[in-house]
Order: structure tokens, then sequence, then C-alpha cells
């Protein structure tokens, strides 16, 4: 799968969405997180992301490697707001931003 990282925080460019052909990349409320089960690896999304935020899980730099699992816990952790996990809808543009992050991205310093 391919993964948000750190520098999405508080950006929010959203390129990436308009590239992304199966429309899994989900909107939190200061960053986006690629879905690891509906993502196809087709790399689309990575080079349009103007502060470089995307990478293959493979090709992360070591200070984002909890990045990987950190998208992936978007969906699998119950969110604050909410009642259950995100699961796999199936498609980001239904569901809109979900206006809430993992504890990973909300606890990260603003600015
Ligand atoms: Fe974020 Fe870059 Fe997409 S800033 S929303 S990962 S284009
Ligand atoms: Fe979409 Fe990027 Fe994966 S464009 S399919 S999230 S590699």
């Amino acid at each position: 799968t391919y993964v948000i990282a750190q520098p999405c925080i508080d950006v929010m460019d959203r390129a990436c969405v308009e590239e992304c052909p199966v429309d899994c990349i989900y909107e939190g409320a200061r960053s986006l997180y690629i879905h690891p089960d509906e993502c196809v690896d087709c790399g689309a999304c990575e080079p349009v992301c103007p502060v470089e935020a995307i990478y293959y899980e493979d090709d992360l730099p070591e200070q984002f490697g909890p990045y990987l699992r950190d998208n992936e816990e978007f969906f699998t952790q119950v969110l604050p707001g909410r009642e259950e996990p995100l699961d796999s809808p199936g498609g980001a543009a239904k569901l809109g931003a979900i206006g809430a992050d993992t504890p990973l991205v909300a606890g990260h310093p603003a600015g």
C-alpha cells in the first residue's frame, strides 16, 4: 500500500484525492489517510503531493515509519465521536470529511 505521512498534517492539499482511481484516500480532521486494503498501488497519488507526504510502504523514510500502521488504524480503530471503526467503506467521496484523526495525528503539534 501507499501511505500518507506527517507532512500532510494541517496541509491537506487534496491533489492526491483527484488522482486516485479507486477513491481510497479518506479525509480526517488534520490529515488524509490511505486505506491499505482498498489501495491498488497504482502510485498516481505520490507525485502530485506538493509536500511529499505520500510514500510506498517500503520506501517510507524512517521517521515516518509509524504512519504505515497509523493509516491502517484510521480504519480499524474507533475514532473519537464514532461508535465503530470505519472498516472498509469502499469509497471516500460518499463519506466526506470524517472530522476525526488517529491519536498520532491528533497529538501532532500544530504549526
Ligand atoms: Fe495531503 Fe499531499 Fe494529499 S498534503 S491531502 S497527501 S496531496
Ligand atoms: Fe490511490 Fe494512491 Fe493507492 S492513487 S490506489 S492511494 S497508490
